[in-house]
């Protein structure tokens, strides 16, 4: 017909390029870039797996079944994002630190941001379950003066493994989480008791399917936090116990050398415990570039 230009044909050769002939209109878009190049690799897949249809409508079946396990209190998105190094890799990129600042690592599905207000000194545990843990914090520079009125966020897990938010008939709302500021010398300290270490979700689709594939789903015992204070980038990170049998393989790939840490033996609240004194080391915000 005059002036109609046919679509290209599609093929099993070309499928990919069929495909991003049609996003040629906005082509200096990231975002059609990225939709192309997504496009492309699953095409790839395709044709080196070679999937019967029935077996492509299981992986539309896996898909739909991460969306509807999410919810509020759970995002499997963010556990398959998780556990698929994916979100580790995205920190890499986006928070590469000077030598000796303390890096980033993912912030995990557990985060709540209304963590309550806390003065230093007191208790994150208001069931008192556990092992008692004294926790100190000294927030600095990289030149090792010290950041007063840092915002510290902190989460952690219980004795068994389990977050507040994973057992909300079981734990009081808010157990184990507090948001405190740092004082002068840059220091906070609380009192909490010693987590577990903890099997990430497997009765979900994710989890599920992973188990299945072998891949090692143990986290080892950790402390989240994070950190922010103006002028500095926000620290998103979490701690480990040196002892923990799991630092080697982490699930979610966040375990570095300069988060692990010694929890020492010692008496909390007449208590035989464990205490942990941590240093986070903040670098100044970049100044942004003018546009
Ligand atoms: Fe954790």
């Amino acid at each position: 017909m005059a002036g109609h230009v046919p679509a290209r044909s599609f093929s099993e050769a070309n499928s990919a390029e069929a495909f991003a002939e049609r996003l040629t209109l906005d082509s200096d878009a990231k975002a059609a870039k990225i939709i192309a190049a997504t496009v492309s690799h699953i095409h790839d897949l395709i044709k080196k797996f070679r999937p019967t249809q029935d077996e492509w409508r299981e992986v539309i079946a896996f898909l739909t079944d991460v969306g509807h396990a999410s919810d509020e209190r759970r995002q499997e998105w963010v556990l398959l994002s998780d556990l698929t190094g994916s979100s580790a890799l995205v920190e890499e990129i986006n928070s590469r630190r000077p030598t000796g600042a303390t890096p980033n690592t993912i912030r995990g599905p557990f985060f709540r941001d209304d963590a309550p207000e806390r003065v230093s000194g007191s208790s994150i545990s208001l069931d008192g379950l556990g092992e008692p843990l004294m926790v100190s914090v000294k927030v600095q520079d990289l030149d090792g003066l010290p950041i007063e009125g840092a915002k510290l966020i902190t989460w952690q897990a219980n004795a068994q493994g389990l977050y507040e938010n994973q057992q909300p008939d079981l734990q009081p709302e808010h157990n184990l989480r507090g948001s405190f500021r740092t004082d002068a010398n840059g220091c906070v300290t609380y009192r909490s008791v010693v987590p577990s270490g903890y099997g990430v979700p497997c009765d979900g689709p994710v989890g599920r399917l992973l188990a299945n594939a072998g891949l090692p789903l143990r986290r080892p015992a950790n402390l989240h936090f994070v950190v922010r204070a103006p002028g500095f980038e926000t620290i998103t990170t979490h701690i480990y116990d040196a002892i923990d049998p799991n630092l080697g393989e982490d699930a979610v790939f966040s375990v570095r050398p300069e988060l692990v840490y010694c929890f020492e033996r010692a008496v909390v609240d007449g208590r035989a415990g464990k205490s942990v004194a941590l240093t986070f080391i903040m670098v100044r915000a970049k100044q942004r570039r003018s546009v």
